[in-house]
């Protein structure tokens, strides 16, 4: 199965009854399996999730932590862009030439680098010395 196709099937999965937007999030492993993730809403608002968030703990989950590739779904008028926390999440585990993959339903996609969506991504590098 593709990842795209992971996202675009787990994204039917989503609890999103505030925002109406679901989500579909499907990370590759380094162990080369697929780990997904749909975004999860809270009537307390700030306590939900982003699909992006769901698909890397679920990686972390089953012991890996590293992603090689990324694949994010949503019914929107251009590919979804992952949020500015999600990023800094995806950098968390992913190095800046891993590829992105942004979809709509109806079929458009827009292929971006981790690095291109986060540039300057804070780093653990910049805390030694410290
Ligand atoms: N959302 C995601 O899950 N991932 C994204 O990349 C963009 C936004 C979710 C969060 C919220 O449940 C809904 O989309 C609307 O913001």
């Amino acid at each position: 199965m593709s990842l795209l196709t992971a996202a675009r099937a787990v994204r039917e999965n989503a609890h999103a009854p505030y925002s109406r937007f679901k989500v579909g999030a499907a990370v590759r492993g380094a162990d080369g399996a697929i780990y997904v993730g749909c975004n999860v809403e809270n009537v307390a608002a700030p306590e939900g999730t982003c699909a992006e968030a769901g698909a890397i703990a679920a990686m972390v989950a089953a012991g890996c932590r590293e992603i090689a590739e990324v694949a994010v779904i949503a019914d929107g008028p251009a590919p979804v862009s992952p949020c500015g926390g999600c990023r800094q999440k995806l950098a968390e585990f992913a190095g800046p030439e891993v590829r992105v993959t942004m979809a709509t339903v109806a079929g458009e996609t827009l292929e971006m680098t981790v690095g291109e969506l986060l540039p300057g991504a804070f780093s653990a590098a910049q805390m030694r010395g410290v």
